[in-house]
């Protein structure tokens, strides 16, 4: 009997015989059944440079048998220095702060913006603003920036009231901070989100939060999201990709203007009053500049552009397919939304067919690790067509096994 609770699954109908991962190489997951599936969803937007990069491995080994951990409270280390160096460079910030999760980087932000008012002589702004159906997390601050009610309704008794954003009416003095998404609002079912969006945001008072976590790392195109909507952050939330997929790790960065609010005689309590026991785990920051490296190395978002473009031409022929709503894509972060209750079975199907991923509601989810090949690409979207062909009632003769076979498995046996 399994004792492992899984988050956001019903577990009275999991089997864990049918999806139990023993492996990833590269693209791929490998099962306990010794199947190999293509990691279509990157391991839920994380992996970048593929599974088990040997250049992260290795700094990853590297790390632990130099100095495995050393608390950020009143210390540091030269590896969180020198990631919080890159970070801030790539992302034209000048402070970063680290925390584990995206969720907790989040956290950070509200508490950091709420604290930098009172700081600054505002105690007033204490309000939050975020888009329509954003997602931010499922801890309690970045649940209450959230607007997905499926996810956040039961909890109405513990989360605090914000307000969705409105691009024609002006911000209250109250405002503490706008948080967006920029671009695509992942979780929301890869909802785009118009770049004319943003574009008030650009000389408000109020903090402008950019929420990277999903887009950050290349999976737009650009190194961040934001670069493409013409926003100036005060804050930027980093996650998820920031380790290429292998560890937890996260940063809030800021600007120098929001950083010096916080400075002052010790005995002034103006200093920042958060911080978590793994903020800037040594181990994670390597593999994290491992990962940062390997961009210039690989040419990363060069891969990324192309997978892009080769998706978008895959994708005209699905515009096509009666079973197929919409479709919608940011670089390689695309959704294909399907005619109500086939996104499980679809999905189910797509496995069956050596392809995972994860629907969000009727949306097929296609963020593909950004060493994917043309072929892999191709492969993916085929299996697709197929998949939807062998759920439409008007193609009875179209059976799963159509889809099946294309076997990818791992020459080697698995082990355990
Ligand atoms: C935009 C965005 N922000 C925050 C989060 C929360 O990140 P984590 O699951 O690492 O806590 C997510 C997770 O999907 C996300 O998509």
């Amino acid at each position: 009997m399994s004792h492992l609770w899984l988050p956001f699954t019903q577990m009275w109908h999991f089997d864990g015989g049918a999806r139990t991962f023993v492996r990833g190489r590269g693209t791929m997951l490998e099962d306990a059944r010794g199947r190999c599936v293509y990691d279509a969803v990157s391991s839920i937007w994380t992996t970048i440079h593929g599974h088990c990069h040997p250049r992260i491995v290795e700094a990853i080994a590297r790390q632990a048998a130099t100095l495995d951990h050393a608390t950020l409270l009143g210390a540091t280390n030269p590896v969180a220095e020198e990631l919080a160096e890159r970070l801030c460079a790539l992302a034209g910030m000048d402070r970063a702060f680290f925390a584990s999760d995206g969720a907790s980087a989040v956290e950070a932000a509200i508490k950091m913006a709420l604290q930098y008012w009172q700081n600054a002589g505002q105690p007033h702004r204490t309000r939050f603003v975020r888009l329509r159906d954003a997602y931010h997390g499922d801890t309690i601050g970045a649940m209450s920036l959230s607007d997905i009610a499926l996810f956040k309704s039961r909890f109405g008794s513990i989360t605090f009231e914000t307000q969705s954003y409105d691009a024609t009416a002006p911000l209250g003095m109250d405002v503490a901070a706008v948080i967006v998404e920029p671009l695509v609002q992942a979780a929301a079912g890869m909802r785009l989100v118009p770049k004319k969006a943003y574009e008030r945001l650009k000389d408000v008072e109020a903090l402008i939060v950019c929420d990277e976590i999903a887009t950050g790392f290349g999976r737009t195109g650009t190194m961040f999201a934001f670069e493409q909507t013409g926003l100036s952050p005060d804050i930027i939330c980093v996650g998820k990709g920031l380790t290429g997929g292998t560890m937890a790790l996260s940063a809030t960065l800021v600007r120098q203007s929001v950083y010096d609010v916080f400075l002052g005689a010790p005995d002034e309590f103006v200093h920042f009053f958060h911080g978590h026991s793994y903020a800037g785990n040594p181990i994670a920051c390597a593999a994290a500049l491992a990962s940062l490296a390997l961009f210039e190395e690989e040419g990363t978002l060069e891969r990324a552009q192309g997978i892009a473009a080769r998706a978008r031409a895959n994708l005209e022929g699905l515009r096509q397919n009666p079973l197929v709503r919409d479709v919608r894509q940011a670089g390689t972060m695309i959704g294909v939304e399907l005619r109500e209750t086939l996104g499980r079975p679809a999905a189910d199907a797509l496995y069956d067919a050596g392809h995972f991923t994860r629907p969000i509601g009727d949306v097929i989810q296609f963020v593909p690790p950004l060493c994917s090949t043309d072929e892999e690409v191709d492969n993916f979207f085929e299996a697709l067509g197929n998949v939807t062909l062998s759920l439409s009632k008007d193609a009875p003769n179209v059976t799963l096994s159509a889809v099946e076979g294309r076997s990818r498995c791992h020459p080697e046996p698995v082990e355990g």
